[in-house]
């Protein structure tokens, strides 16, 4: 199973604060039956240049990969990033270091509040360059005014869906979001894991709901979806 969705890289964002502590997120995950990671720091284009997050992220990746030299943990890792929608993401010279690496998948993370249809644009115009994007949570927006329309139309137009493992963990949406997955809205699932404590992972508890929920065709039908967006992603090599 893949983890789409993660904030494990260590001392980067307001996840993981230290390399054990991220060491213990990827065991915790492996237990819990995941054997695929992406590594999806945030990016925040107003509080950092692209240049300075991704040399942060090579220090970060570089850090994890040394101290899993020395641990064995069986799950393959992928670079990535979460990146939060602003006007001019689409003009970034370099997209390609914000997707999935070896993919042009490229996760998304739209603002909490209703959608203006410039955002729409701009998701587009990613499009159109030949990009991926990957909603991250989108079923966090959903409460504000008119992005349930928007979401349909960035459906329409190519964008793919991720949800939290929360959505499905929760009593009172867990029916509503294996309903979207029956359905075949959803593309990715993820934790969305930031330490061990608070927001630790808990996918196997989603997971076994999936189960029970969906019918042997159509869980698997999910799994194959989500390979696809791994298929010819570049794993990270680790010593
Ligand atoms: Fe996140």
């Amino acid at each position: 199973m893949i983890d789409f969705h993660t904030h494990i890289l260590p001392e980067i964002d307001d996840g993981s604060s230290s390399v054990t502590e991220s060491v213990e997120l990827l065991k915790m995950l492996r237990q819990q039956g995941v054997s695929k990671v992406v590594l999806t720091p945030h990016f925040y284009a107003y509080s950092s240049s692209a240049e300075s997050f991704l040399k942060m992220r090579q220090e970060s990746l570089g850090k994890l990969v040394k101290a899993l030299g020395e641990e064995s943990v069986d799950i393959d890792l992928y670079l990535g990033c979460e990146v939060l929608y602003f006007e001019e993401l689409w003009r970034l010279e370099n997209l390609d270091s914000y997707c999935i690496e070896g993919t042009r998948h490229i996760l998304i993370e739209m603002p909490f509040s209703p959608w203006a249809d410039s955002m729409i644009d701009g998701i587009e115009k990613i499009i159109t360059k030949g990009y991926i994007p990957i909603i991250a949570h989108f079923e966090r927006y959903l409460g504000y005014q008119g992005n349930k329309k928007k979401v349909e139309k960035l459906l329409s137009m190519g964008a793919l869906l991720q949800i939290n493992c929360e959505f499905l963990n929760r009593f009172l949406t867990r029916g509503k979001a294996a309903k979207l997955i029956r359905k075949g809205y959803i593309s990715a699932l993820g934790t969305d894991c930031h330490n061990i404590g608070e927001r630790a992972p808990k996918y196997d508890i989603a997971d076994a709901y999936l189960r029970k929920k969906l019918s042997s065709h159509r869980y698997e039908r999910f799994q194959k979806r989500q390979r696809r967006i791994l298929s010819g992603a570049e794993k990270v090599i680790i010593d």
